[in-house]
């Protein structure tokens, strides 16, 4: 197992009515409070309303309409009413689009440059403000880590930025939260929670077993309540271990002692910055033909592990085994809603080219990925799921 460190400073809230506990938990940063929220979703489902009664006494400052793949113009605004207003806390209601717009805007609110100089340099990251969270969907785990991602539109780019000093200090995660979800977005989360945990387990340090049988655990348990949340919406069972699978999926504690870079993420993200689709979809779409294409005599035995343990597939053959747990993942895929093919989506080839070299540039996947891709690896992979 390789040598580690764990820290998180995130104050989990889960479950039922955990949201009352706001007035005590954010009174400790002070009183200005910057509220940023998504498209209007915390309105229909009157959760809006909640937060307003709960933040009374304290000076609200608001910022709607953060949109999904959320861009930089509005981590700009943001920072700039924090320095203007001179916020103490940021309360970010939403999803990761809301949740990691925030994160950006917390530290750029303490720097003086443009805020894409951070992402550009983390080491220009030295001050942020504190961020509470109150999760309205699940799936990126962005509640408690240290990641944001956030699309240059300026640029094409949709970049990371990861700093300590952008864990949340307090995120409430009450699964009654998840039953307003439209189908598209469950799902789109259930398949982006499977893919975290995938992109640490297909990883070549197999020492790390502790890690691994956490990984398996996770996997299974969104493959079992997916379908059930899709079915059930107000499930309380389903959607409550969904949400608590999506936060230990990205929370480090999959990746400890092992390591390596992520291999499907980096490419959807350039899909996404490309053609704006929904981060969940463009995985659905690009995993199975990464798994195609890694898939090797050297890489079988993970990946029939995998089948095995998270899809229950009985062959004892790893080469099929492993085959028939891609074809289970794409089953799974569908079997939500997901598309398997970039057609689905309305992308064409016109940009592979462009987003293959892109994928390249801007990720490990060359030398530091589980199998090693290089930008025709990539076209291939667009080519496959075409
Ligand atoms: O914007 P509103 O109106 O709130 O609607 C949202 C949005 O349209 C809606 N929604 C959220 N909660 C709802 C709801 N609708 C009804 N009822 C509710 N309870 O769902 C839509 C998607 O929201 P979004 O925040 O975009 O979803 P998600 O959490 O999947 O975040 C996706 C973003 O996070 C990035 C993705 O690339 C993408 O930009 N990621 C962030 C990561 C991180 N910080 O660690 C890692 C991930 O791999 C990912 O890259
Ligand atoms: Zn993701």
């Amino acid at each position: 197992m390789n040598n580690f460190t764990f820290k998180i400073p995130t104050d989990i809230r889960f479950g039922k009515g955990q949201v009352e506990c706001l007035p005590e938990e954010l009174a400790k940063y002070g009183k200005k409070v910057l509220l940023t929220y998504g498209g209007g979703s915390i309105k229909r489902t009157g959760l809006y309303d909640t937060i307003i009664r709960l933040l009374e006494g304290f000076d609200v400052y608001e910022l709607g309409g953060i949109e999904p793949n959320p861009k930089l113009t509005s981590v700009e605004i943001g920072a700039k009413m924090c320095k203007g207003k001179n916020i103490d806390v940021i309360l970010a209601v939403g999803g990761g689009s809301t949740i990691d717009a925030s994160k950006h805007i917390s530290c750029a609110a303490c720097y003086d440059g443009p805020a894409w100089d951070l992402m550009m340099d983390r080491s220009l990251i030295k001050e942020a403000l504190p961020i509470a969270v109150v999760l309205t969907i699940c799936a990126t785990g962005s509640e408690m880590n240290s990641g944001a991602v956030i699309t240059n539109e300026d640029t094409n780019e949709k970049l990371e930025i990861n700093s300590p000093l952008l864990y949340p200090s307090l995120s409430i995660c009450d699964p009654t939260y998840l039953y307003t979800l439209p189908p598209k977005q469950t799902a789109a989360g259930t398949v982006d929670i499977l893919s975290h945990c995938m992109e640490q387990y297909f990883q070549h340090n197999d020492e790390a077993y502790i890690t691994d049988a956490i990984s398996e655990a996770v996997m299974k348990t969104v493959v079992k309540y997916g379908p059930i949340a899709m079915e059930e919406p107000d499930n309380y069972e389903a959607r409550s271990n969904l949400m608590w699978a999506s936060t230990v999926g990205l929370n480090h504690m999959l990746t400890v002692g092992k390591g390596g870079a992520w291999s499907v993420h980096p490419i959807e993200h350039v899909v996404s910055a490309f053609y704006d689709i929904t981060h969940g979809v463009g995985l659905s779409i690009i995993t199975p033909a990464w798994m195609k294409l890694a898939l090797s005599e050297e890489t079988k035995g993970r990946f029939a592990r995998f089948a095995r343990e998270v899809f229950g597939v009985c062959e004892d053959d790893d080469m099929i085994a492993a085959q028939m747990g891609i074809q289970k993942l794409e089953e799974f895929n569908t079997g939500i809603g997901m598309p398997l093919h970039l057609s689905e989506v309305d992308i064409d080839d016109t940009c592979f080219e462009k987003m293959a070299s892109e994928a390249i540039r801007t990720s490990g996947l060359s030398e530091r990925a589980y199998v090693k891709m290089s930008e025709q690896d990539v076209m291939k992979i667009f080519v496959l799921c075409k």
